[in-house]
């Protein structure tokens, strides 16, 4: 896949499958972002991976034949990452998890949207994904907002999702049908 797309503002992105030579500049992505929100699984210490480990990821994802790991570039920066992760087990690989990150200096010029947009047709199209679940936290209004515009819906809610500094932090689990 190689996807390009402008935005508003006129800028234009990329967005492409992620390869182990990429490594490098996701782990410092992932210490970036980890940094600017509290609304990831992870903080500005990332998530304690090697060179070699993420390499493994990025090459063991882009060989998947379902799921995907994308980035979002500008020129050679990172701008997002992307996850649509096929479970494995027989019994729920008609579901899709899907996590995205945007670096906060490009929040709200629509890139979230552009890659949301993405997985759904990429889902729509595939014949095993039958769902996609997500989990937000219940205080993240713009992810939400952009879920919703995509017609996702919130299914349930899971207290003490998250724990940061001793505060629980609840999740809505929220899915689209794509079958
Ligand atoms: C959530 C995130 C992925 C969204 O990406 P983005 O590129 O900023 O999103 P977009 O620009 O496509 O859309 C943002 C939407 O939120 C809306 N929005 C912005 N601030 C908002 C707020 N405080 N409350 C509600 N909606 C808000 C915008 O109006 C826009 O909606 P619209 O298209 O209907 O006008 C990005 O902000 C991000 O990476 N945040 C930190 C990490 C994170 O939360 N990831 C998701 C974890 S589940």
């Amino acid at each position: 896949m190689n996807h390009q797309f402008s935005v508003k503002n006129g800028n234009k992105f990329l967005l492409r499958k992620l390869e182990s030579k990429d490594a490098k500049k996701i782990l410092e992505y992932i210490n970036i972002v980890g940094g600017e929100t509290d609304f990831l699984l992870f903080d500005s210490k990332g998530l304690g991976l090697s060179l070699a480990q993420e390499e493994e990821i990025l090459d063991r994802n882009f060989r998947h034949p379902n799921s995907l790991l994308i980035g979002c570039f500008i020129d050679e920066e990172v701008v997002a990452v992307a996850n649509l992760t096929v479970k494995k087990r027989v019994r729920i690989n008609h579901i899709a998890s899907i996590g995205i990150s945007v670096k906060k200096k490009y929040w709200n010029q629509g890139i979230g949207t552009e890659i949301l947009s993405y997985f759904v047709n990429y889902s729509l199209n595939n014949r095993q994904i039958e769902i996609i679940d997500l989990r937000v936290r219940t205080d993240n209004f713009r992810a939400i907002k952009i879920y919703q515009n995509m017609g996702f819906e919130m299914v349930g809610t899971i207290p003490k999702a998250i724990k940061i500094d001793d505060e629980y932090y609840e999740h809505y689990m929220m899915i689209k049908d794509v079958s």
